[in-house]
C-alpha cells in the first residue's frame, strides 16, 4: 500500500512495512549505503539503502539517483532519533520512475537565476510552504465570506472601463478596438449589489506598474466584496472582523506552516479588533513627526506606510482621504466636502497597505459630475453610471490584494514570494 510521508510520522507505523512515491530531494552514497531523503507534498523522509537487503537492480537505481528523480521506495519504519523527523525508512525495495538529470538548482543561487527556474524552484521546501499557506488564506477567506452570506460572482477580465486611473491600465487590441485588462472588478461587483446584496470576486487584476518594489506586481490577485447598504464605519469593520478571523485561523490551525515561512505565529496574537482608526491629515502630521517629509495632498508612498506601522503589532486604517487624489466613484464625507469615505488598511511592522476601499457614489448626478470632473470618456462607462439609475442604494466595498496580505501574514521580505509566476516590469517569463 502506497502512503504518504506524513503519514508515517503521525501513525503507529514502526516496524511495519510502507511504499512512498516521491522525489530525491538528497542523496548521498558510503561504501555499501546509499542515504537519500525523499519528499513528497505532505514532508520528508530518510531512506537508509543496504546493498544486500534490496535486489541488484534497485540497488542500482539507488545509486544512480540524481536529486529530484522519482521513485517508488519500499522499506520497514524504524525509530532513529539521528534521522529527521525521528524516523528512517531501511529500504526493502528502491525504484526509480524517472532518473532525472543533473538537477540546475544547488545552493547560493542568485535571485534572477531562481527565476528563470521558477518553474524547478516551486518544488523548494519553501516555495511549498508558501503555496500550502496562501491556499490556506484564500480558503478561510472564502469561507469567512461564505458564513456571512455573500455570493461570490464572475467578472471579466476583458473591459473597457478603468476603474483606477489611466496611467496603469493595460492596453489590448480588441478585435479592432481598444481594451483593457481589468484593474478591479469593483465596478462590475457593483451590478450585483442589486440582486445579490452582498457579493465577491476573486479574481486577478492587473496594473502597468512602471516602478519596482518589493510589494508591486503587474498581475495579482484581488479579493473584492461589495456590500448593499453598507456604510463607510460597516465597511471597515467588516475589514477587520475578514482580518482578525483569517490570522486566527492560521495561527490555530497551521502554525508550524507559519514559522517554516519565516513567521512566528506569536506576532500574531495581537491581531484582535479593533483596529485603529487615523484619519488621513492626522497620518500624515504622524508621518511628518516620525522623521519623514510629506505634505498634505500628498499620498503615502512604501517609505510613508513604513514610519506609520513600524512599531504596529497590529494593522491600522487610515481614512478620509482628499478627494483630489482619490478614485472618481469615492463618495464624499458629509462633514467636509474636499474628503472622501475611504479607507486603507495598512498591516504592521514595515508591510504596509494591503486594502483600499470605500463608500460609494450611490447619486447619478453626484456621480456624473465627479466623472466630468475627471474628464472620463463617458460612453465607456455608461452602464456603471446607468446603475444609479434604477433603485440605486447606498453602498460599499474593498478590495484587498492577496499577495500582499500573504507577504504580510508570512512576514516575507518580497512579494514575488508569494505567486508562482511573479509578473513584473521586467519579467514575464517562465
Ligand atoms: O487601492 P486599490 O487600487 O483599490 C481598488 O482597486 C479598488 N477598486 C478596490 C475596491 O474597492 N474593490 O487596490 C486594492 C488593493 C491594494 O490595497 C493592494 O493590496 C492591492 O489591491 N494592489 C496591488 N497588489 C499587488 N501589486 C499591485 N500593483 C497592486 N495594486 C494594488
Amino acid at each position: 500500500m502506497i502512503t504518504n510521508i506524513a503519514t508515517i510520522f503521525h501513525s503507529k507505523l514502526e516496524g511495519k512495512e510502507v511504499s512512498i512515491r516521491g522525489w530525491v530531494y538528497r542523496h548521498r552514497t558510503s561504501g555499501n549505503m546509499v542515504f537519500a531523503v525523499i519528499r513528497d507534498p505532505s514532508g520528508l523522509i530518510q531512506v537508509a539503502v543496504k546493498k544486500d537487503k534490496v535486489s541488484d537492480k534497485n540497488w542500482k537505481d539507488a545509486n544512480d539517483a540524481y536529486v529530484e528523480s522519482s521513485l517508488v521506495v519500499k522499506g520497514i519504519v524504524k525509530k532513529d532519533e539521528r534521522a529527521p523527523g525521528g524516523y528512517e525508512l531501511q529500504a526493502t525495495g528502491f525504484e526509480l520512475i524517472s532518473r532525472g538529470e543533473p538537477f540546475p538548482i544547488s545552493k547560493d543561487l542568485s535571485d534572477e537565476f531562481l527565476l528563470d527556474v521558477r518553474h524547478l524552484w516551486m518544488r523548494s521546501q519553501k516555495m511549498t510552504a508558501v503555496m500550502k499557506a496562501r491556499h490556506h488564506i484564500v480558503n478561510y477567506l472564502r469561507e469567512f465570506f461564505d458564513k456571512e452570506e455573500f455570493y461570490e460572482i464572475a467578472p471579466p477580465i476583458i473591459t473597457k472601463s478603468g476603474c483606477e486611473g489611466g496611467s496603469t491600465l493595460f492596453e489590448m487590441d480588441y478585435f479592432g478596438e481598444k481594451a483593457y485588462l481589468t484593474q478591479s472588478s469593483q465596478m462590475y461587483a457593483e451590478v450585483f449589489i442589486f440582486s445579490l446584496g452582498k457579493v465577491f470576486v476573486f479574481a486577478p487584476s492587473f496594473r502597468a506598474e512602471k516602478s519596482r518594489t518589493i510589494r508591486h506586481l503587474a498581475e495579482y490577485w484581488h479579493l473584492e466584496p461589495e456590500m448593499a447598504f453598507y456604510d463607510h464605519k460597516m465597511n471597515m469593520e467588516l475589514q477587520e472582523k475578514m482580518v482578525q478571523k483569517v490570522v486566527e485561523k492560521m495561527m490555530k490551525e497551521h502554525p508550524e506552516l507559519l514559522k517554516i515561512c519565516g513567521r512566528d505565529p506569536i506576532d500574531l496574537e495581537k491581531v484582535k479588533t479593533p483596529f485603529e482608526r487615523v484619519e488621513y491629515k492626522d497620518a500624515v502630521d504622524q508621518v511628518n513627526e516620525l522623521g519623514g517629509k510629506m505634505e498634505y495632498g500628498e499620498d503615502f508612498g512604501a517609505d510613508e506606510e513604513a514610519l506609520l506601522t513600524k512599531e504596529l503589532d497590529k494593522p491600522m486604517f487610515v481614512h478620509k482621504y482628499p478627494k483630489k487624489i482619490k478614485a472618481f466613484y469615492m463618495k464624499e464625507d458629509p462633514q467636509n466636502p474636499e474628503l472622501v469615505l475611504n479607507n486603507d488598511l495598512l498591516a504592521p511592522r514595515g508591510h504596509g497597505e494591503i486594502i483600499g476601499g470605500s463608500e460609494r457614489i450611490w447619486d447619478y448626478e453626484e456621480l456624473l459630475a465627479r466623472m466630468k470632473e475627471q474628464n472620463l470618456n463617458l460612453p465607456d462607462y455608461q452602464w456603471y453610471i446607468d446603475l444609479r439609475k434604477y433603485g440605486s442604494v447606498p453602498h460599499s466595498g474593498y478590495g484587498l490584494g492577496i499577495e500582499r496580505f500573504v507577504k504580510w501574514i508570512l512576514n516575507l521580505d518580497h512579494i514575488r514570494d508569494t505567486i508562482p509566476f511573479p509578473r513584473t516590469i521586467t519579467r514575464c517569463y517562465p
